[in-house]
């Protein structure tokens, strides 16, 4: 360590430290599309972990239908990304969300984004993100007492069965290249590209 660090003890709205947006397809019941952003999104093999509002119209379309396309956009897509950020699905608002988010029922629309067909879920994808995560869902963990949420939130476990990638992002057939994708990063609610790049991993293919 180069310099003693002091610590303080803070109570922060918020812990987003940094991590990439996407943006979750899903469809109701009559088929209608929607888009959620969210930045509580991890990988673990085929298996993704996304944190979700149970009010939110993402979390009920996917308990309710089963499938969802994770979409990854690129950070170039901040601003088509903002542009959907006060809107929500959801009819009605959940109380909490009232003076602040407005019923959209397109967001595909609102936000300037296309469709595009999945091969193995009913949601679309969207066009404009450099990956696709087509997934089922298999589990849920219901949190219902976070002490700064004001409604219950969810882990939802969902399983990839089909991968999209921007064919100018891959290389040597089945990799991505890290010095061409530039994820989104959602850092303490604003938004940031990458800095340049310091190193890589002992497991690194390319
Ligand atoms: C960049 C960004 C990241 C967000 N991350 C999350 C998240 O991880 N989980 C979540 O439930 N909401 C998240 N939100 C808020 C939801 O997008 C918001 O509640 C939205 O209204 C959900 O839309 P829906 O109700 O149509 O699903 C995020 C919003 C933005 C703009």
């Amino acid at each position: 360590m180069d310099r003693q660090k002091t610590f303080k003890n803070i109570e922060p709205a918020i812990l987003y430290f940094g991590t990439p947006v996407a943006l979750i397809s899903t469809v109701d019941e009559n088929n209608l599309a929607n888009i959620g952003p969210v930045s509580s999104v991890w990988a673990l093999g085929r298996t993704l972990l996304i944190g979700l509002e149970c009010g939110s119209k993402t979390y009920q379309n996917l308990i309710k239908q089963g499938e969802c396309v994770v979409n990854i956009p690129a950070a170039c897509l901040f601003d088509k990304v903002e542009r959907i950020a006060t809107l929500t699905g959801a009819q009605p608002i959940p109380d909490y969300k009232k003076t602040r988010y407005q019923y959209e029922p397109d967001k595909f629309r609102a936000g300037g984004f296309t469709k595009l067909p999945s091969d193995m879920v009913v949601p679309p994808r969207i066009g404009e993100c450099s990956m696709h995560f087509e997934a089922v869902l298999r589990n849920k963990i219901v949190v219902e007492d976070d002490p700064v949420e004001q409604g219950p939130i969810a882990a939802v476990e969902v399983r990839v069965v089909k991968i999209h990638v921007d064919e100018s992002l891959v290389i040597k057939d089945n990799h991505i290249n890290p010095e061409k994708w530039e994820p989104l990063i959602y850092n303490f609610r604003h938004y940031f590209g990458l800095g340049k790049e310091l190193g890589k991993t002992f497991k690194a293919e390319v």
